[in-house]
């Protein structure tokens, strides 16, 4: 199989495990179960592709990584319904549809956040008990991605916006935590489904924190240029929220050379954990063509 079909297959086996592993819609109370599965449909899966790749690396194949990027793509995708909500970015589209508190409302947004946030959790626990030491280490490594020091602190950070002093190491800091922090543990957490030891996994989360500082630089260029129809969600709201962004401190240009030179770092690291021309590099790689 190519790399291209490759990727394929591995999108269709995340879509048929998440409808697999969430609660059905069906579930009481429904409403909330519903608003869970909304906001999980759709997206690019970035996160659980990226530890499927690294669950490739020296692999164990007695054990499914599909239940840990289900929960990878719960945790992401509850920060997203709560990065919306009119308190943080207030923002009404995410993945080519109302967010979730306009399809929903409010309370209900909220409410799917934290039980998509607690089943993330609950699924690594539960999925994994056959094997207690991976399970250990995958709660250990998204919990603390998503804590107060990592996704959440980079969340708060950011919304301080330009109430603090910003320059580039604050910056930096927030892109750091509130984004690479999630792609470093995906790919740490893949590494530690194989049998991978301390200094590969340690060395793909340095390649998840520079690919992670990549992506958002990128994240903030398309929120100045992008097209809002191909992004599924809309321009201007870092503007309007007066945030401190790569653009706005360097400019377009700049922030477009600084992302390069991280997605090349990223493919450095990635050569010296796998080959060349490994799933994994192309993955990568492909983050060059945004
Ligand atoms: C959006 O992430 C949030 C950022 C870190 C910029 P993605 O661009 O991966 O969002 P989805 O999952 O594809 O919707
Ligand atoms: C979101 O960053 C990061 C998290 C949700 C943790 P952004 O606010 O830039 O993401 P978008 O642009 O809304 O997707
Ligand atoms: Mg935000
Ligand atoms: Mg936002
Ligand atoms: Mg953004």
């Amino acid at each position: 199989m190519n790399h291209e079909s490759t990727l394929k297959s591995k999108l269709y086996s995340i879509e048929t495990a998440i409808d697999k592993w969430l609660p059905a819609a069906s579930t009481r109370p429904i409403e909330l179960h519903k608003a869970m599965r909304y906001s999980m449909s759709s997206g690019k899966r970035l996160r659980p592709l990226l530890l499927l790749a690294a669950a490739e690396v020296n692999p164990r194949p007695e054990i499914d990584p599909l239940p840990a990027a289900v929960g990878v793509e719960c945790l992401h995708s509850y920060s997203l319904i709560h990065d919306d909500l009119p308190a943080i970015d207030n923002s009404d589209l995410r993945r080519n549809q109302p967010s979730c508190h306009k399809k929903f409302d409010e309370p209900t947004a909220l409410l799917a956040g934290d039980a998509l946030l607690t089943y993330a959790f609950h699924l690594l626990a539960r999925a994994y008990q056959p094997y207690p030491e991976i399970a250990n280490l995958l709660v250990l490594k998204l919990s603390e991605a998503a804590g107060s020091e990592q996704l959440i602190g980079g969340q708060m950070e950011d919304i301080l916006g330009d109430k603090l002093p910003i320059d580039e190491q604050r910056l930096a800091f927030i892109h750091q935590n509130k984004t690479a922090a999630l792609f470093a543990a995906s790919i740490s957490m893949g590494l530690a489904l194989g049998n991978n030891d301390l200094p590969i996994r340690e060395k793909g989360h340095e390649a998840g924190i520079s690919l992670g500082l990549a992506f958002q630089i990128l994240d903030d260029i398309l929120d100045v240029e992008g097209d809002p129809s191909l992004m599924g969600k809309p321009t201007g709201i870092d503007a309007k929220n007066k945030k401190i962004t790569y653009p706005t401190l360097f400019g377009l240009a700049e922030s477009r050379k600084k992302a390069h030179l991280l997605i090349q770092k990223t493919l450095s690291l990635i050569e010296t954990i796998g080959t060349k021309d490994s799933f994994f590099y192309f993955l990568c790689s492909k983050f060059l063509e945004k």
